[in-house]
């Protein structure tokens, strides 16, 4: 399959799964025709930046923190949400730099994060059948024949709320927010009475302290741009290939294909077969790519997804994202390690404790206990370090909200607080207090994992 020509295009004659049902054909061709000739909402450099980025992270010198939304909405879209998300993630990070001495490279779920694959192309309620929500590019959440008929001029208002996050994201990260001067201002106001408050507070305090220390001996934020900036990055599931291949471009410097539609591309779940249109889409762009990898897949389909994802063996190219479930990821887990050592080949091993620890409550909510949560991130690292790899990230469904969608925590919500501030418009998400939270276990896990197998190569930059 690898060595059959590739095009932006060529998907289209492949099997394809999670395709929503356009009546219109020649309205959708005219969208992607009009999304073609738009401009690129991200660059090559860029995503060959982050490809540089986790090629560090692939050798254990850095870590890769990539979350957000499980889908972003059109009606959520508000400066204070993108800058809540912002705030909460730089404090993860922060925690992570700081309490694990570990550069890390950030990576949103945002910017694109639109579509969504489902279970069942429709759904039924109250005896009526209609399609399925697949997120807010293709069609709307409401029960109603209107709402669930996916419309392609969805595809050019998700294009817009892409560009103006963006446009929002690049000024927080570069424009002074990100400073990390700042520290102490990322503080959430409803956090501050929370578990993880003090030690937060303690964290920032210690980083005040450095950072004066550096000022006494010249290193400042107003000359090191480095200390008053950061590079964000975004990703998203490449899912409808239609607008994927819309934002398709060759770059001028490399003459290579890039999908500009987010900075790192991922292949679901779901659509992840062999011969199937998501991998051969994705296999000719240039970006770094995360591959999910769920109970279901076998060490030998792995080897041959690698194959075709990163022939060349590139480090940074491929991110194998895991998502077993806290009771299935020690059964699973280890002989796909053992198979990637045994060949030899370069990949970022992440862990998305998220997506096989969906459960429904009593009440009929979807929910993730956090200590199922938790216990996937922590087996994961036991297993990694077994099998003498690197863990080498996390993929979290979190927000900078304030929400009530997954049960425990240190603050702890239970199944009957559920309806109160549950906001998703797909999974249950961490709120901020559990992303911090999950922030400072992470670095506690990283740091046993450094003291059990120390750098050949310390860390740089
Ligand atoms: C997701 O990341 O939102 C998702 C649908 O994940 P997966 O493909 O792993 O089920
Ligand atoms: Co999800």
């Amino acid at each position: 399959m690898s060595t059959e020509r590739w095009s932006p295009e060529s998907w289209r004659a492949k099997p394809i799964q999670q395709v929503p049902v356009y009546t219109d054909q020649e309205a959708l061709a005219n969208v992607e025709r009009q999304l073609a000739g738009y401009p690129p909402l991200v660059f090559a450099g860029e995503a060959r930046k982050l490809k540089a980025q986790l090629g560090k992270v692939a050798a254990g010198q850095a870590f890769l923190l990539q979350g957000g939304d499980c889908a972003e909405s059109f009606a959520e879209h508000s400066a204070d949400n993108i800058r809540d998300f912002f705030r909460v993630f730089l404090q993860m990070a922060v925690v992570m730099t700081f309490a694990a001495a570990l550069p890390v490279v950030k990576v949103g779920r945002v910017a694109g994060q639109f579509a969504k694959p489902r279970s069942s192309p429709t759904e039924k309620q109250n005896g009526i059948e209609l399609p399925s929500y697949r997120g807010d590019i293709v069609n709307g959440p409401d029960f109603s024949e209107a709402a669930r008929a996916p419309d392609p001029t969805r595809q050019l208002e998700a294009y817009r709320q892409s560009a103006a996050t963006l446009n929002l994201l690049r000024a927080f990260a570069t424009g002074g927010y990100a400073n990390l001067e700042n520290a102490h201002r990322w503080m959430l106001s409803f956090v501050n009475d929370s578990p993880q408050s003090g030690r937060y507070q303690e964290l920032a305090d210690r980083i005040t302290e450095t950072l004066g220390f550096m000022r006494a001996i010249g290193l400042d934020p107003e000359s090191h741009p480095e200390m008053r900036q950061t590079d964000f990055f975004t990703s998203h599931e490449a899912l409808l290939l239609g607008f994927e291949q819309a934002l398709t471009r060759v770059d001028s410097t490399s003459g290579d294909f890039y999908a500009t539609s987010g900075h790192m591309i991922w292949i679901g779940d779901r659509t992840r077969q062999l011969d199937h249109a998501h991998v051969e889409y994705c296999r000719g762009v240039k970006n770094p790519l995360g591959l999910k990898c769920g109970p279901s897949i076998k060490p030998d389909d792995l080897m041959r997804l690698i194959d075709a994802l990163n022939p060349q063996d590139e480090a940074g190219r491929l991110t194998l994202i895991c998502r077993f479930g806290s009771d299935k990821v020690a059964d699973n887990l280890p002989a796909l390690v053992r198979a990637v050592k045994k060949a030899g080949r370069t990949v970022v091993w992440s862990c998305d404790p998220m997506h096989g620890n969906t459960v429904t409550a009593a009440n009929g909510y979807k929910t993730r206990p956090y200590e199922r949560v938790t216990s996937e991130i922590k087996s994961f690292f036991q297993i990694l370090n077994a099998e003498g790899a690197y863990a080498g990230g996390v993929h979290l469904e979190m927000t900078g909200k304030n929400v009530t969608e997954c049960t425990g925590g240190a603050r702890v919500i239970n199944e009957e607080d559920l309806h109160d501030r549950y906001h998703t418009y797909c999974d249950p998400r961490l709120n901020a207090e559990q992303a911090i939270e999950i922030a400072f276990m992470v670095a506690d896990l990283l740091n046993e994992e450094r003291a059990a197998h120390p750098l050949p190569v310390q860390a740089a930059e």
